[in-house]
C-alpha cells in the first residue's frame, strides 16, 4: 500500500486519430516522467463536437493506443477538456501534453483546469508529422515527388539532410530524419526480454520493405510514410521484438537461416510477385513455414506494410 502511493501516475489524453510515431513519441515522453501511464482517448462524439469527425472509429483508436508499448492503461471516452475529477478518479498526479495549444470548439484551452491546479507538464511535440499531414500525403496523388534510387546522387542526399525546405524523395512532404538516439529511444520500453521471449516460445521480427520496393508493388504515391518513419511506427508497437530495416522483398533461405525463423506470416492482403514474377514467400512455403494471418481489420494499425517472422529461441 505504502509502495503504491509512491508510484507516480501520469495522465495523457487525446484523439489519437490515425496513430503515428508523433503520438507514440508523446506517449513515450510522458511515460518517462513517471511510473504508470494512463492514456485517455476521446470518443467519436466528443471529437466531432470540437474538431470534426475522426478518420478512425473510437473502437479502432482504443485498440491502436493499447498496442503502443509505453501505455499501461487506456481510458475510453475521456473528456475533451481534462478535468481534475478524471485525474483524481484514476489517481493521476499530473497530465502531459505536447507543446502545442489545444482548444475546444469555443476556443477554451482544453488544459486550463489542470494548468490552474499545477498538474500539467509539457513534452516536446514531434515535428514533421500530424494526422492532417498524413491525410494530405494520401490525397497527394502526384508521382513527381518520387525519385528512383538512380536519381539519388550525393547532392540530393546532402540537400535532404541539410536543408529543411527539402522534401523526402519518397513521400515528398516529409522532412523527417531519425537519429540513432531516436531509434534507440523507440527500441527501449516494454519489449519482451530475450529470456521472457524464450519462456513464451516466440519472438516477433518485423521486416520492413524499402520505399522503392513498396512503390513498385503499391504504385501511386506509396508508401505514405517513408522507411525511417515506418521503423519508428513499428518499433512503438508492443508486440514487436525487433525490426529488420529494409528487409529483402523475397524471404530468402539465407534470411530464414540467419534469424532462425520458424514461421513467416502475411495478412489477407494480396501478395504481389517479386520483380522477376516469383512468389516472395516461395522459400518459407517450401519449408512448410508459412501462414496467413487475419488482422480482422481492413485498416493496418500503422500505415505501412510489413511482414512478420516468428521464431523460437529453442529451435
Ligand atoms: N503529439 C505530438 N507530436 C505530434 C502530434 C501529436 O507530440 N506530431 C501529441 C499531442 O501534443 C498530444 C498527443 O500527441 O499530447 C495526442 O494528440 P491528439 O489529441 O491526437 O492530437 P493532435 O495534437 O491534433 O495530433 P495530430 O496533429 O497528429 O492530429
Amino acid at each position: 500500500m505504502e509502495r503504491e502511493k509512491k508510484q507516480t501516475r501520469v495522465w495523457v489524453d487525446g484523439c489519437f486519430d490515425m496513430v503515428h510515431y508523433g503520438h507514440a513519441n508523446a506517449i513515450r515522453q510522458a511515460k518517462q516522467k513517471g511510473d504508470y501511464l494512463i492514456v485517455g482517448v476521446h470518443s467519436d462524439d466528443e471529437i466531432a463536437k470540437h474538431k470534426g469527425p475522426p478518420v478512425f472509429s473510437e473502437k479502432e483508436r482504443y485498440k491502436m493506443v493499447r498496442a503502443i508499448k509505453w501505455v499501461d492503461e487506456v481510458i475510453e471516452d475521456a473528456p475533451y477538456v481534462t478535468t481534475l475529477e478524471v485525474m483524481d478518479k484514476y489517481n493521476c498526479d499530473f497530465c502531459v501534453h505536447g507543446d502545442d495549444i489545444t482548444t475546444t470548439a469555443d476556443g477554451t484551452d482544453t488544459y486550463h483546469l489542470v494548468k490552474n491546479a499545477g498538474r500539467y507538464k509539457e513534452c516536446q511535440r514531434t515535428a514533421g508529422v500530424s494526422t492532417t499531414d498524413i491525410v494530405g500525403r494520401m490525397l497527394l496523388m502526384t508521382r513527381t515527388h518520387h525519385l528512383g534510387p538512380e536519381k539519388i546522387n550525393k547532392d540530393t542526399v546532402g540537400a535532404i539532410s541539410q536543408d529543411h525546405s527539402t522534401q523526402s524523395p519518397w513521400t515528398g512532404v516529409s522532412q523527417f530524419l531519425p537519429t540513432t538516439k531516436k531509434i534507440i529511444q523507440f527500441s527501449e520500453g516494454k519489449e519482451p526480454s530475450p529470456e521472457k521471449a524464450a519462456a513464451k516460445g516466440d519472438f516477433v521480427i518485423v521486416g520492413l520493405h524499402t520505399d522503392q520496393d513498396v512503390n513498385r508493388y503499391k504504385g501511386a504515391n506509396n508508401p505514405i510514410m517513408n522507411l525511417h518513419e515506418r521503423v519508428l511506427s513499428v518499433l512503438a508497437c508492443r508486440y514487436v521484438s525487433e525490426v529488420v530495416i529494409g528487409a529483402p522483398y523475397s524471404v530468402t533461405a539465407d534470411l530464414m537461416d540467419h534469424f532462425k525463423v520458424d514461421l513467416v506470416c502475411h495478412g489477407k492482403t494480396p501478395i504481389m510477385p517479386d520483380e522477376d514474377g516469383s512468389d516472395p514467400y516461395a522459400e518459407p512455403k517450401r519449408r512448410g513455414k508459412f501462414e496467413f494471418l487475419d488482422s480482422g481489420s481492413f485498416f493496418f494499425v500503422f500505415p505501412s506494410r510489413f511482414v512478420f517472422f516468428f521464431f523460437s529461441f529453442f529451435s
